[in-house]
C-alpha cells in the first residue's frame, strides 16, 4: 500500500532521495564540499538551490557523493508522518559516514527543522546544524558555529524573507525546465495542514526581480519556467516606483511576454483565488501552458467545511466548468485526501464523483496524516482506522487511473507542440517532452536535428495510462 503515498510528483516523497547532481562547472575547483537532499514540494527543491548558492559564495562546491562532502544538508517536508520518517531513516543512514569522517557537519533544513526546532537536536543526536526555510542567509555564521563544535540553530520566521535577490543555482538541472518562487508561507488554515507553521506569514516577492530571473533563465537557454507559491493566485506585490499594483494576473503576463519560446506554468492555484483575469491571461498567451493544478482535497461540502478550505463541493465544480469554458482544452489536477476526521462512506463516494465531473488528468492522492499542532490535530478525533483509509486511497487512485488513461486515450490521432526536456528513460533513440497541458510525449528522434529545449510538433499515435508515444510530424 505504501506506494499509493508515490502519487504525488510535485509535492513530494517521489522525488525523496534524489540527491541535486552538481551543475556548475566550477564545481571542482573547490576547498570544501556541500551534498543537499531535498524532500517534500517544489518550493523546497527551489529553496535548496538558493541554499546552493549562499554555500557556493562561502566557498563551497556541489557534491552527489555524500562520503566526500563536509556538509551534508536534509532540505525536509513535515506535510505527513512519513515524509519525516523517511528524514529520520535517512539520517542513520549519515551517522555511518559521520563516524568514519567526524569533522562533518550534517545540517538539517526546511519545514521539519522548523516544526521541531531544537528538540530536533535532542531526537537526533548527530545533527550539527538546524534551520528553518526563513534563515537561510544565516547558514555562513551557522556553519562557523557548528565547525567551532557547538549546535548551532536558527528557526526565525519572517514576514519579508524572500530571497529575491540571491541567484539560484541550478541543481540537478536538464537546462530547459526551472523553478521560480514567487510567494513564500501561507496564510490560508487548511485545519489538516502544517505548511503555515512551517513556512509563515504569506509574502510575495518583488515582481522585478522574478521577471529578470525569468529573462536570466531563457538567455541560458530555459525554455519553461514554473511559477512557485503555496497559493500562486494570491500575489499581491505594490511596485512604488509606478504606484502600481502587480496581480498574479499581470505577473504572469509579464512572465510570457519575456519572450513567445519561454513556456510558462505555475503551482499550486487555490480554488478560492483562481480569478477570471487569470483565466483570460492564460487565453491570451499561447506560451502560458493550459494546465491548473486545482486541489479539491475532497468532494464533499461538510468535509471541506471541516477541513476549512472555504469552498464548497458547488463552488469547487463551477469553477472546473469556468476553466473549461474560458480554456476548452486546459487540462486539470488535484491533491486528494481520503480518510479526513470523521468522513463517512457517503462523503468518501462524493469525492469519488467529484473526480469523475472534473476528468483530472493526474493526482496527487494521500490518506490523511494527523499533524502535531495543526487545527485538525486540536479539534477533531482522527478517527478513520487505517485500512479504511488505505481502501477509501486505492479506490481514488482506481478511479484517477482510469480517468488518467481514458484522457490519454481522447488525445490519439491529434498532434501537439512538445517541449523537448531529454532522452526518454527507455531508449536512447527517443526523446521526452510534454505538452502544455503537461502531459508527457515519447516519440522517435528519427533524423531531425533536435536537442532538449527544441520545440516537436508531435502526433499521438498510443498512450498508457501515464504517457502519450507519437511521431514527429512536420
Ligand atoms: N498549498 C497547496 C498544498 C500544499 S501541501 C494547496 O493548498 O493546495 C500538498 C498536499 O499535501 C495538500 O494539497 C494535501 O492534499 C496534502 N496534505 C497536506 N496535509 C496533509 C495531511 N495532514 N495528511 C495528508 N495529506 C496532506
Ligand atoms: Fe496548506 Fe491550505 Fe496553505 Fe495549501 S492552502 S499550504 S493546504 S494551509
Ligand atoms: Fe513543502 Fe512539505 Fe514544507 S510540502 S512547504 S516541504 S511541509
Amino acid at each position: 500500500m505504501e506506494v499509493l503515498e508515490l502519487q504525488n510528483k510535485t509535492h513530494d516523497e517521489s522525488k525523496q532521495g534524489e540527491a541535486f547532481a552538481p551543475f556548475t562547472a566550477e564545481v571542482n575547483n573547490f576547498q570544501k564540499y556541500f551534498y543537499i537532499e531535498s524532500y517534500g514540494c517544489a518550493m523546497n527543491f527551489s529553496d535548496s538551490e538558493i541554499v546552493a548558492a549562499i554555500l557556493n559564495e562561502q566557498g563551497f562546491g556541489a557534491t552527489t557523493n555524500f562520503e566526500q562532502a563536509d556538509l551534508i544538508f536534509l532540505n525536509t517536508c513535515s506535510v505527513r508522518e512519513k515524509a519525516e520518517q523517511t528524514v529520520r531513516k535517512r539520517l542513520t543512514e549519515f551517522r555511518k559516514a559521520k563516524e568514519s569522517k567526524p569533522q562533518m557537519l550534517i545540517g538539517v533544513l526546511g519545514c521539519m527543522a522548523e516544526r521541531l526546532k531544537a528538540k530536533l537536536l535532542e531526537e537526533e543526536k548527530l545533527v550539527d546544524i538546524v534551520v528553518g526555510p526563513d534563515a537561510y542567509r544565516s547558514l555562513p555564521g551557522l556553519i562557523e558555529e557548528a565547525e567551532s563544535g557547538q549546535k548551532a540553530v536558527n528557526v526565525l520566521l519572517s514576514r519579508e524573507e524572500t530571497y529575491a535577490d540571491i541567484s539560484p543555482i541550478r541543481l540537478n538541472s536538464n537546462g530547459v525546465t526551472a523553478f521560480i518562487s514567487i510567494t513564500r508561507g501561507c496564510n490560508n488554515m487548511c485545519t489538516f495542514c502544517v505548511v503555515p507553521f512551517t513556512r509563515g506569514r504569506e509574502r510575495s516577492r518583488n515582481a522585478n526581480s522574478i521577471i529578470n530571473e525569468a529573462k536570466n533563465l531563457f538567455e541560458k537557454g530555459f525554455r519553461e519556467v514554473t511559477l512557485l507559491g503555496q497559493n500562486v493566485d494570491s500575489y499581491y506585490w505594490i511596485d512604488e516606483t509606478k504606484n502600481e499594483v502587480v496581480t498574479f494576473a499581470n505577473l504572469l503576463e509579464q512572465v510570457a511576454l519575456v519572450s513567445p519560446l519561454l513556456r510558462v506554468r505555475f503551482s499550486t492555484s487555490h480554488p478560492k483565488d483562481i480569478t477570471d483575469e487569470v483565466l483570460y491571461t492564460m487565453a491570451k498567451y499561447e506560451n502560458i501552458c493550459k494546465y491548473i493544478h486545482l486541489p479539491i482535497q475532497s468532494g464533499n461540502t461538510r468535509i471541506l467545511q471541516l477541513m476549512n478550505r472555504t469552498y464548497t463541493r458547488e463552488w469547487y465544480l463551477a469553477k472546473v466548468d469556468r476553466i473549461k469554458t474560458i480554456l476548452p482544452d486546459c487540462g486539470i489536477s488535484a491533491d486528494i485526501i481520503a480518510g479526513f476526521c470523521t468522513e463517512t462512506e457517503e462523503e468518501h463516494k462524493d469525492t469519488l464523483s467529484a473526480m469523475e465531473y472534473s476528468k483530472y488528468d493526474y493526482s496527487y492522492m494521500f490518506f490523511y496524516s494527523e499533524r502535531p499542532g495543526t487545527l485538525a490535530e486540536r479539534r477533531y478525533k482522527d478517527d478513520i482506522p487505517e485500512e479504511v483509509k488505505k481502501r477509501r486511497l486505492a479506490e481514488i487512485v482506481e478511479m484517477q487511473n482510469k480517468l488518467s488513461y481514458q484522457s490519454n486515450l481522447e488525445d490519439i490521432g491529434k498532434t501537439f507542440k512538445v517541449l523537448i526536456e531529454g532522452e526518454s528513460k527507455k531508449s536512447g533513440k527517443d526523446w521526452k517532452g510534454r505538452n502544455s497541458r503537461n502531459k508527457v510525449i515519447v516519440f522517435a528522434k528519427e533524423n531531425y536535428n533536435l536537442k532538449p529545449g527544441d520545440y516537436a510538433n508531435v502526433k499521438v499515435s498510443e498512450c498508457t495510462q501515464g504517457t502519450l508515444l507519437g511521431e514527429i510530424v512536420d
